[in-house]
């Protein structure tokens, strides 16, 4: 089965990198953005020029964020999640490349400096002038009905989510982190991603060019599976959760 073959390429593989999408947090309650229902039909990420440039814009951000909050903090580290957390600690997973600011990954067990944050992380903000971190916490209050979120009580600068929003910066130590395990990986799994976003997108190519062989896991096609070694269209957890029974 195709499971079978998956748990055997991984037990073949000297070292693997798994790169991650919102389809691994699906089964966790939390909605993935290009499947039916997903969050790009309801609710279209606000981009970070919108975000800088309009106060209305800002408050639908920090609107959603504090709607979204409870899904979060409900949901817990799926099969999916909790199988790579199992590579990692055996010594088998070098990394978890993610794209996801669930901070699933990071509550399944794995050491922090074994996530590679692609897009940031949606449970705390940072200061878009100074860095400051702030909690989530500190933001909330009664100012979504009327006026702006509170400002860096460092600064005075603008306070957004430390995500990446689509036109701003992708933070660099993370890229070449990513570029370095995908090119001294010799197996990459990509796991529910639907591989459209760049340049996190790049990265499976990156690896298989370096070398490594390519399984992608995914309900529906992506762009890269004519590249891949093998692809597995069924459920994520049903696909991964063998993977838990591995040893080093
Ligand atoms: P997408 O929603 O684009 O893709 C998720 C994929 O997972 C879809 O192709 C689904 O078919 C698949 N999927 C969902 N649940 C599954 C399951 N249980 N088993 C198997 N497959 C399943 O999400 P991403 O690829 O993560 O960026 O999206 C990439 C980026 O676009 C996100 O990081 C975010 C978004 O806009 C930013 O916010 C910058
Ligand atoms: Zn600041």
């Amino acid at each position: 089965s195709e499971t079978e073959d998956l748990v055997a390429m991984v037990r073949e593989a000297r070292r693997v990198v798994a790169f991650t999408g919102a389809g691994i947090s699906t089964e966790c309650g939390i909605p993935d953005f290009r499947s039916p229902g997903g969050l790009w039909a309801t609710n279209r990420p606000i981009d970070y020029d919108s975000f800088v440039s309009s106060a209305g814009m800002r408050r639908e951000a920090w609107r959603r964020v504090f709607a979204m909050e409870p899904v979060f903090r409900a949901a817990e580290p799926g099969r999916g999640h909790r199988a790579l957390a199992h590579l990692v600690r055996i010594g088998k997973a070098s990394a978890i490349i993610t794209q996801n600011i669930d901070n699933l990954h990071q509550r399944s067990g794995v050491p922090a400096g074994r996530i590679v944050e692609l897009h940031g992380n949606g449970s705390y903000a940072t200061c878009l002038g100074c860095g400051l971190r702030h909690e989530l916490d500190e933001i909330r209050g009664p100012f979504l009905e009327t006026e702006e979120p509170p400002a860096c009580r460092g600064c005075g600068g603008m306070v957004k989510t430390a995500t990446v929003s689509f036109g701003q910066t992708m933070p660099e130590d993370e890229m070449a982190r990513a570029a370095e395990e995908a090119e001294a990986c010799d197996l990459f799994l990509a796991i529910g991603s639907s591989l459209v976003v760049y340049p996190a997108a790049g990265f499976p190519l990156m690896a298989k060019r370096a070398g490594a062989r390519l399984v992608i896991v995914n309900r529906e096609p992506t762009d890269l599976d004519p590249f891949a070694d093998m692809t597995i269209t069924s459920d994520i957890g049903d696909s991964l959760v063998a993977l838990t029974q591995l040893n080093a």
